[in-house]
């Protein structure tokens, strides 16, 4: 039998104990950690891009495949299988994010699910009616809402970025969000700076005129704990492939709203939620591996349940994680040429570094650092109003890093040697 139908076992050893972070335990789960370039192992920096995946995760879609896979609702082993599956992934995906599992919704990835919801919320709107987006967000949590908006003939307003801070300005926040205000879209955190925003205040704004907060928790879900009901979302979103897992979206819509909406849909498809905003055939191996790599992140933690487990681990990962970017952004500051873009230090961030080189294109800056087979990106990254607002997207935008934490410091230091090699 191959590996990878062999381990449906839980992994017998924990990567993390109390107090502890064994990252060289960890890297062992990701078995693309193993991956060489020119005779150099690969230093994977590009996980604000799509983080490698936990070994449970590739087991879990193989096996899925391997056992036999079936369509839904049907009364034999493989389809009945499939059902428990993919409740057993709508409890782990509560459990990652929050809220309940009737409330969680698979799809093809964060955009896709996001015009569906905008789609479907839009069907009440009329002439007049206003969303609010904002200048620092993914094109992801913007485009689905001046498109649907659009279609009504309404508006659309901008919470701005404070240019010198690197945050949304949230001074105008009462004059943006008005009584005609149907949805206000924002990201949990910057997919470029890290900057987390201040969520809760802008959704508290929203909701006293009655419209609803919907959040883009990509960038932020590999980084930080996150609660749906806390943060004041009626509804959020992620991406399982940035999280350990595989390429899949998940978006979580509170009962109230969900129960609401009339989506797109056919005529045999199921009119409730979760089903009802779930057009098509799943992705039924994603959703497998999906629900593998919650399960890893809930082992890396202590607690009573899954949940205590996630947040428990998530803190762990940020102790990990923050001092590792705080050091290579100081380090990048100090050289000479380079600008880091990053919100003060009192400002609270995912470890996601964007800088440039002067006189260097971005991309030039990510060949260079490849000759010691370190992976990073560069371009807007879909952060397209941010960089077109700050006077770099003609130029390339930016380059950027991601700490995961399977990130090391032997990493972070190779990609300071191979910056500071640039310096200007
Ligand atoms: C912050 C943010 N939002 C949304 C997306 C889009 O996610 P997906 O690729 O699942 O559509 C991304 C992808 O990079 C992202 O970083």
């Amino acid at each position: 039998m191959s590996r990878a139908c062999a381990a449906d076992k839980d992994h017998a050893t924990t990567p993390l104990q109390k107090g502890s972070y064994d990252v060289q335990a960890i890297r062992k789960r990701f078995p693309a950690l193993r991956r060489m370039e020119n005779g150099m192992p690969v230093a994977f920096l590009d996980g604000p891009g799509g983080s490698q995946v936990v070994d449970t995760a590739i087991e879990a879609m193989a096996n899925y495949l391997l056992r036999g896979s079936a369509n839904v609702h049907g009364v034999f082993s493989t389809s009945v299988e499939t059902d428990e599956l993919i409740l057993r992934a709508r409890a782990a995906m509560a459990d990652f994010i929050g809220g309940r599992p009737d409330e969680v919704a698979f799809g093809a990835n964060m955009t896709t699910l996001n015009f569906a919801l905008a789609r479907a919320m839009a069907r009440d709107w009329r002439e007049g009616d206003e969303v609010v987006v904002t200048e620092m967000d993914h094109r992801a949590n913007v485009d689905p809402w001046i498109s649907a908006i659009e279609d009504r003939g309404g508006t659309v307003s901008w919470i701005k970025v404070d240019r010198e801070r690197l945050t949304l300005d949230l001074s105008d926040l009462d004059s943006l969000i008005g009584p005609r205000t149907k949805v206000v879209a924002v990201g949990l955190a910057s997919n470029v700076t890290g900057t987390v925003n201040d969520v809760r205040t802008i959704a508290d704004a929203a909701h006293s005129v009655g419209a609803c907060v919907v959040v883009d928790a990509v960038h932020a879900a590999p980084h930080i704990f996150i609660d749906r009901d806390a943060l004041g979302a009626d509804a959020i979103l992620f991406s399982p492939y940035k999280v350990f897992g595989p390429h899949l979206g998940v978006l979580s819509i509170k009962a109230d709203l969900y129960d609401r909406l009339k989506t797109y849909k056919v005529l045999p498809q199921l009119d409730w939620r979760p089903d009802k905003i779930e057009t098509g055939t799943l992705n039924h191996e994603g959703i497998a591996g999906a629900e593998a790599a919650v399960k890893f992140i809930a082992s890396l933690g202590e607690g009573e349940t899954t949940r205590d487990k996630i947040r428990s681990a998530m803190e762990k990962i940020e102790e990990h994680e923050n001092p590792l970017a705080e050091w290579v952004r100081e380090r990048l500051r100090a050289i000479p040429g380079f600008t880091v873009y990053a919100a003060p230090d009192d400002v609270r961030k995912t470890p996601t570094i964007a800088w440039r080189v002067r006189g260097m294109d971005p991309r030039d800056v990510c060949l260079h650092a490849l000759k010691k087979a370190i992976y990073i990106a560069s371009g807007d990254f879909y952060a397209t109003t941010l960089a077109t607002i700050l006077g770099i997207r003609a130029s390339g935008s930016w380059v950027r890093a991601g700490i995961a934490p399977y990130t090391t410091r032997e990493e972070v230091e190779l990609l300071v040697e191979s910056m500071e090699e640039l310096a200007v």
